[in-house]
């Protein structure tokens, strides 16, 4: 059985608190109304406004190889579009998107390591479930389609997704990938990806996209932003 989801009212970050929990179990999550200290990716901040949102962490322990720790991140974002509804989608590699191209959810990994294998990956997610940061970037769930959630509740079925998704990545990863595909908004689009400009044709066993540029040269991108040019 799983540990009981954790909700603490304030803290800095959910991802920083578990990292310190050095022996919790697989499956152990944190919710917080609040952080002080929210961390995006990229070494980016993640702002949230308190109180109905979800800033939320869990604890995996997957007996998996390094490389597939960004499989882990694409299973997860699978897990947090399909908790948000059909209508949204992902943006490589885990962004998740209204139909108007605002952020809803992102998704953060960290990675600690014993003796060059994974020990644990802390999975943190941060969904805008009743109210966006003020950025014309940003939206709510409840302001793209209206429906109330219960944010608990939301967070319970998300745990679960997450960890159900992230177990198939050893056993049937290109299950995992054939499911972000359906989900993704990149897969075929115009993109810029750093200096790379051109059409995004895939992503392979280790999570990287693949571009197609307009002089016919593939390039294989393992972390960026994607920019969508179409
Ligand atoms: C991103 O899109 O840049 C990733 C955002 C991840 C935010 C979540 S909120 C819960 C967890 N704790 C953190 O400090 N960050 C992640």
């Amino acid at each position: 059985m799983r540990p009981p989801l954790e909700i603490v009212a304030v803290t800095g970050s959910t991802n920083a608190d578990l990292r310190e929990r050095e022996h919790a179990p697989h499956g152990t999550a944190l919710l917080a109304d609040r952080q002080t200290a929210g961390k995006g990716r990229l070494g980016r901040v993640w702002e949230s406004p308190p109180g109905a949102n979800i800033q939320l962490s869990v604890v995996l322990r997957p007996a998996l190889p390094i490389a597939r720790v960004p499989m882990l991140c694409l299973a997860t974002a699978v897990a947090v579009a399909e908790v948000c509804g059909e209508i949204y989608r992902i943006k490589w590699p885990n962004d998740v998107l209204a139909p108007d191209g605002r952020k809803v959810a992102g998704i953060l990994a960290e990675m600690e390591t014993l003796g060059g294998e994974i020990d644990r990956v802390i999975m943190g997610v941060g969904i805008n479930v009743a109210a966006a940061p003020p950025l014309p970037t940003a939206a709510s769930l409840l302001e793209i389609d209206g429906l109330s959630r219960d944010r608990d509740e939301l967070a319970r079925e998300l745990v679960g997704g997450i960890l159900s998704g992230t177990s198939r990545v050893g056993a049937d990863p290109e299950s995992v990938l054939e499911d972000w595909r359906a989900r993704s908004s990149t897969i075929g689009a115009a993109v810029r990806v750093g200096e790379v400009s051109g059409v995004a044709t895939g992503i392979d066993a280790e999570g990287a996209l693949w571009v197609l540029d307009d002089r016919g040269q593939r390039h294989r991108i393992l972390a960026g932003d994607v920019e969508m040019i179409g």
